[in-house]
């Protein structure tokens, strides 16, 4: 049968602007939305624009002058801490003739001096001086030539988010229900605290949503990733370490995945877990050197040993926080669009900060075996992901056929439940994730933001 709506006259793209009803239906997406640069360069305002983008973490920039450079969207953009400790999304743009003031991935400074013409900003975006000032008739009292910052900023349990869009509702509002799973995942750390370690970047050909898309993907498991666990399973001669839950029936296992609006999800493999110490390390897959770390905790804490090597045990949860921040195990996981057919994905891994001295001189033997476990997913996991990511974007090239299923337990009575607040529950191995947030998309990208920026006085 000829499909007629192939081709270049196809119903959404009549007119001048996108019809999103046509390209997001229930069941499926049309392909122009991970192709197409003009969607991409509409997603920059009406995604990345409008609602609270990760930006960074408190322990990048713990001391005041500290800063990171990232981005937000397209925005080039310096997290930082001032010199009085407000934290601040200065505007990587100088304001004479459009130059990044910084080039660095972090440091420390007080002033950031343009390496353009030498205009030189104080680090809470005020113009500080410009070189030979007479050459100029009037003065630089007026605002406009303070860095411009994202207007408004918030950290929630030292994750930094930050907003152009001033109708955006409170980053709590934001975040809602997903705060549930990202204060468990803290609150099982000494001070319900963690520390970022230094970023891992892998680069791939394809769209920025395909990550999404992927985040809490169960279905793909033992299928993309059929070489890590048949590693994970002969190094130990167990079959029930690292992701072996995937195996066999997935969906009648206990775990589960939850969209809780505003294009957050969750997938909880911890149910697949006994409920006591030691195990989340009885599940740990195996590490190349984790033998003499667990050798030594186990000698030194005996009874509380458990205790030290789940601290070190990745956690089975993928939390995903729309639109580019996840914790997957115990990563951090920051997708960077580049362009429609470009993203970078940027893996943190980290560690206990153990401020109160609960483990001692034990620490570093803590963190180096998590450390160790940290190891085997961006190298042996991530991989498989980016391949398969970069695959869908040449597969999609075939531009006539033109839809992307994502219908998995639709339809099924029982399969899905959703509570009286709006969250929905779903096997592990369902789409239903990505047609909730993908519908949150379409709706963001049908609504007009109020994009700010603002200035030091
Ligand atoms: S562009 Fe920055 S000083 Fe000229
Ligand atoms: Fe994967």
């Amino acid at each position: 049968m000829l499909d007629k709506t192939a081709g270049h006259n196809r119903p959404g793209f009549n007119g001048p602007g996108y019809d999103y009803d046509y390209l997001i239906q229930d069941d499926r997406v049309h392909q122009s939305i991970y192709t197409d640069p003009a969607i991409f360069t509409a997603e920059m305002t009406h995604i990345f624009g409008a609602v609270w983008v990760y930006l960074a973490h408190e322990s990048q920039i713990p001391k005041n002058d500290d800063f990171i450079t990232t981005k937000l969207g397209l925005r080039p953009i310096i997290v930082l801490r001032d010199s009085d400790g407000v934290i601040r999304a200065l505007y990587n743009r100088c304001t004479h003739r459009g130059t990044t003031l910084c080039r660095l991935e972090k440091g420390s400074a007080h002033i950031f001096r343009c390496p353009y013409h030498g205009w030189t900003f104080n680090n809470t975006g005020k113009l500080r001086n410009v070189p030979w000032p007479d050459g100029y008739a009037s003065d630089f009292k007026d605002s406009k030539f303070n860095v411009a910052q994202v207007p408004r900023v918030e950290s929630y349990r030292g994750f930094i988010f930050g907003t152009l869009n001033m109708d955006a509702p409170s980053l709590d509002d934001y975040l809602g229900p997903v705060k549930g799973p990202i204060d468990e995942w803290l609150d099982r750390h000494p001070g319900g605290k963690i520390a970022y370690c230094e970023a891992n970047r892998l680069m791939y050909r394809g769209n920025w949503k395909l990550a999404y898309d992927n985040s809490c993907d169960g279905y793909h498991v033992v299928f993309s990733h059929r070489s890590l666990l048949d590693m994970e399973n002969r190094l130990v001669n167990e079959a029930d370490k690292g992701m072996s839950f995937y195996k066999g029936r997935p969906d009648s296992a206990p775990m589960y995945m939850k969209y809780f609006g505003h294009g957050h999800h969750f997938k909880d493999k911890r149910p697949n877990m006994e409920i006591k110490p030691g195990a989340m390390w009885a599940i740990e897959g195996p590490h190349p050197g984790m033998e003499h770390y667990e050798a030594e905790l186990r000698r030194r804490f005996s009874a509380r040993a458990d205790e030290a090597l789940d601290l070190a045990a990745s956690e089975p949860v993928n939390i995903n926080v729309f639109p580019n921040l996840s914790i997957l195990g115990n990563h951090i996981q920051v997708i960077e669009p580049l362009n429609h057919y470009e993203t970078n994905t940027i893996w943190y891994g980290t560690a206990v900060v153990d401020d109160e001295g609960v483990w001692g001189d034990a620490l570093p033997l803590i963190n180096a075996l998590r450390m160790r476990t940290q190891e085997g997913f961006p190298n042996f996991g991530e991989v498989d992901d980016l391949a398969n990511f970069e695959e869908i974007q040449r597969g999609l090239a075939a531009f006539e056929d033109e839809w992307v299923y994502m219908h998995r337990g639709m339809d099924i009575p029982g399969r899905i439940s959703g509570d009286a607040d709006g969250v929905i529950t779903a096997p592990a191995t369902d789409e239903m994730f990505m047609r909730e947030y993908i519908k949150e998309w379409k709706r963001l990208m049908q609504t007009e933001p109020n994009i700010q920026i603002k200035r030091e006085p």
